[in-house]
């Protein structure tokens, strides 16, 4: 696997020259540059006509029976997790290649690069970017995919209408516990490596996404077409918003809130309400019933050069 952490270091490096380049100066915190400003100062494409995040009304959504199970390739993997950095405007934890998603009404394999979260102000200041029935939740958990016949390019996958698979899981609060489950637990104890943006962390072998996703019924969700939640808000996102959720302790969801800088001072502020507000209605599907298969087959023949495309993909700043 030694190829695998030369060709991550050099998407790395690659990353840190393009980012001196990202020009729109985007923010959650300042009402100069906040979400409500995207549509002015991102104008492609935060104008949009079909923008994310939205409100899934639920007696609105519509029933598609080809809204089959998904497949989830190496989600159990505990060696795809392989770094965490503070962007200044999230968290995000990219993945080894080989992770793939499939089947979900999918028209083909997803590679998974990925994940990301959202939240408020601690447990009880919510900070999802769904809304359910104006319910806005405590965090949201989000993993992006981008289609396989792109190799890990995302100008081809953000100039084409589905070119891009957002999962979202709505967070809450697992009421009475602490330090739970122990993968959150896991994964949060990172955070006090990275409370400076632009800092990164390795994260040691041992954590799968399917750790991270305890018990939670992924063959229920809700199904439309949106964007990126962050400048430059492409639409090119196919959404599916899973109906259960993931449930952790207050304490872990609090650490979020308190912990991490926007900026790479200690002087800078805390690192609080980074969703987008709620855009208008889009048509929303579900499925009538489902079943419980999971097949989380093993398939990781992949190139260097494609592994380095999608490190690289990861660092070019959509979908923070
Ligand atoms: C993190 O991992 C990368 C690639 O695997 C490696 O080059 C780097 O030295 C590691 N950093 C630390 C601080 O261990
Ligand atoms: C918001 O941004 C403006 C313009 O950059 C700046 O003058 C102001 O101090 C900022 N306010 C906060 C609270 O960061
Ligand atoms: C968004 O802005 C672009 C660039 O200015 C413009 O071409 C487009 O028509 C706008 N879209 C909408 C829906 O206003
Ligand atoms: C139902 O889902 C399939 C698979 O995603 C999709 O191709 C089709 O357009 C959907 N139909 C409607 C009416 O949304
Ligand atoms: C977040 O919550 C903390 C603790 O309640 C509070 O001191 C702080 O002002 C809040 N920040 C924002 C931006 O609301
Ligand atoms: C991605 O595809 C575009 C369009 O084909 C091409 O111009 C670009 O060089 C590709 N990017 C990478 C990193 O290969
Ligand atoms: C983007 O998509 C349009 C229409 O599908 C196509 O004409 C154009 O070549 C694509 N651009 C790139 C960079 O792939
Ligand atoms: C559990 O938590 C709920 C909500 O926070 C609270 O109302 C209840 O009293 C708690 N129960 C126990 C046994 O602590
Ligand atoms: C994270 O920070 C803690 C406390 O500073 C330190 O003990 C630990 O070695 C660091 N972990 C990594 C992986 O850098
Ligand atoms: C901290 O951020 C500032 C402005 O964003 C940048 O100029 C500076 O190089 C950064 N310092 C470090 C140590 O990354
Ligand atoms: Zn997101």
């Amino acid at each position: 696997m030694k190829w695998l952490v030369v060709v991550v270091a050099v998407g790395i490096l690659v990353a840190d020259v393009y980012c001196a380049d990202d020009t729109i100066p985007w923010c959650y915190h300042n009402a100069s540059c906040n979400d409500l400003t995207w549509p002015v100062i991102a104008t492609e494409f935060c104008n949009g006509t079909r923008q994310s995040p939205i409100n899934i009304v639920t007696t609105d959504v519509a029933m598609n029976d080809s809204l089959t199970d998904f497949a989830f390739t190496n989600f159990n993997n505990p060696n795809i997790l392989t770094d965490m950095t503070n962007t200044g405007k999230t968290v995000k934890v990219n993945f080894a290649s080989g992770v793939q998603i499939s089947g979900g009404g999918l028209p083909e394999a997803y590679d998974s690069l990925q994940f990301h979260l959202h939240w408020g102000n601690g447990s009880t200041v919510p900070g999802s970017e769904h809304t359910v029935n104006g319910v806005q939740f405590p965090m949201e958990f989000h993993i992006v995919s981008i289609k396989s016949s792109f190799n890990g390019n995302t100008t081809l996958a953000v100039n084409d209408s589905i070119g891009a698979a957002a999962l979202g899981f709505l967070i809450e609060v697992l009421p009475n516990t602490t330090d739970e489950p122990a993968s959150w637990k896991t994964l949060t104890d990172y955070l006090e490596n990275i409370t400076l943006a632009g800092q990164t962390v390795n994260l040691t072998a041992g954590l799968s996404l399917d750790d991270l996703l305890p018990g939670v019924d992924r063959t229920q969700y809700y199904r439309y077409l949106g964007s990126l939640t962050t400048p430059n808000c492409f639409e090119a996102v196919v959404w599916t918003v899973f109906k259960d959720t993931v449930k952790i302790s207050s304490n872990l969801i609090d650490k979020f809130s308190t912990m991490l800088h926007i900026g790479n001072e200690t002087s800078s502020e805390i690192m609080v309400n980074v969703f987008r507000r709620v855009q208008p209605a889009q048509p929303v599907t579900t499925r009538s019933s489902g079943s419980d298969d999971d097949d989380d087959s093993s398939d990781a023949t992949r190139t260097c050069l494609s592994l380095g495309l999608l490190v690289l993909s990861l660092v070019l700043g959509w979908s923070y």
